[in-house]
């Protein structure tokens, strides 16, 4: 698989989209970068990430056999290769947190921000955008985030966590292929953060309500226990999980 190496760049995510829509990117084209001046989060944020102390990479997937009520898939089958690359590093206490992020002891040290590549009005590949906290040991300005080495005590090559949750990608992407969509609702449900807890959420009119994620949807909407038993589902732009 090529991997493209760079120094500094605005953000692996806008430099591999503008490959895709150029068409010179293949399938599994990755770009890791050791710093970015404009890394970008979810929901407009951004992500902030000290230099050559973390991973901050994207990768080109083509998902032109993916429909697009099916779409949340590609999000479950990302997480879940975060998840098992770091678990094969043997990462301790690793959760898949709804909708794309991967925490390790409640501690946010992942984020996934995934783009589309649209030709035609159709969608055709997906960049996959990971920003993993690695060896970085301040977040002074971030007290919910850590990473592998505070959470661990041990430093970690950034090529050989990178070679894992690449691989991982193959693998997840070849169950999206071959249509194993219980498989992985199940296995995300199954390390999904405060599933079944009682927790604490905000709509997006900012009211905060209490209730228990029970699951997620088939098209890929949070569920929540609210009062009476009542189950609600969430898209992600609805509601956000304070604790
Ligand atoms: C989030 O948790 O808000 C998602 C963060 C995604 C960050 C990664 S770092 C590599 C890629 N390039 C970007 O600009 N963003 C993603």
């Amino acid at each position: 698989m090529r991997i493209i190496k760079l120094n500094a760049i605005d953000s692996t995510n806008t430099y591999l989209k503008k490959m895709g829509v150029a068409g010179v990117a293949d399938d599994g084209l990755t770009v890791v970068a050791k710093f970015q001046t404009n890394g970008r989060g979810q929901m407009g944020t951004t992500w902030n990430s000290q230099e050559a102390k973390n991973l901050t990479f994207s990768v080109f997937k083509d998902v032109s056999f993916v429909d697009v009520a099916q779409h949340f898939y590609i999000s479950m089958a990302v997480s879940l290769a975060v998840y098992e690359g770091l678990n094969s590093l043997s990462v301790k206490k690793i959760k898949v947190k709804w909708p794309n992020d991967i925490l390790s002891d409640n501690k946010k040290i992942a984020g996934i921000l995934i783009e589309n590549v649209i030709k035609h009005n159709v969608i055709t590949a997906s960049v996959i955008g990971i920003g993993l906290n690695v060896n970085q040991t301040d977040f002074s300005d971030l007290p919910s985030a850590s990473s592998l080495l505070l959470l661990s005590g041990k430093v970690y090559d950034l090529d050989e966590v990178l070679s894992s949750i690449l691989k991982q990608i193959e693998i997840y992407f070849d169950y999206l292929k071959n249509r194993q969509f219980k498989l992985l609702k199940s296995t995300y449900e199954s390390h999904l953060f405060r599933k079944n807890k009682p927790s604490t959420f905000k709509n997006a009119e900012g009211s905060v309500f209490s209730g228990y994620i029970t699951g997620i949807s088939d098209v890929g909407q949070l569920m929540v226990k609210v009062e009476d038993n009542f189950i609600k589902s969430f898209d992600f732009k609805e509601v956000s999980l304070m604790y």
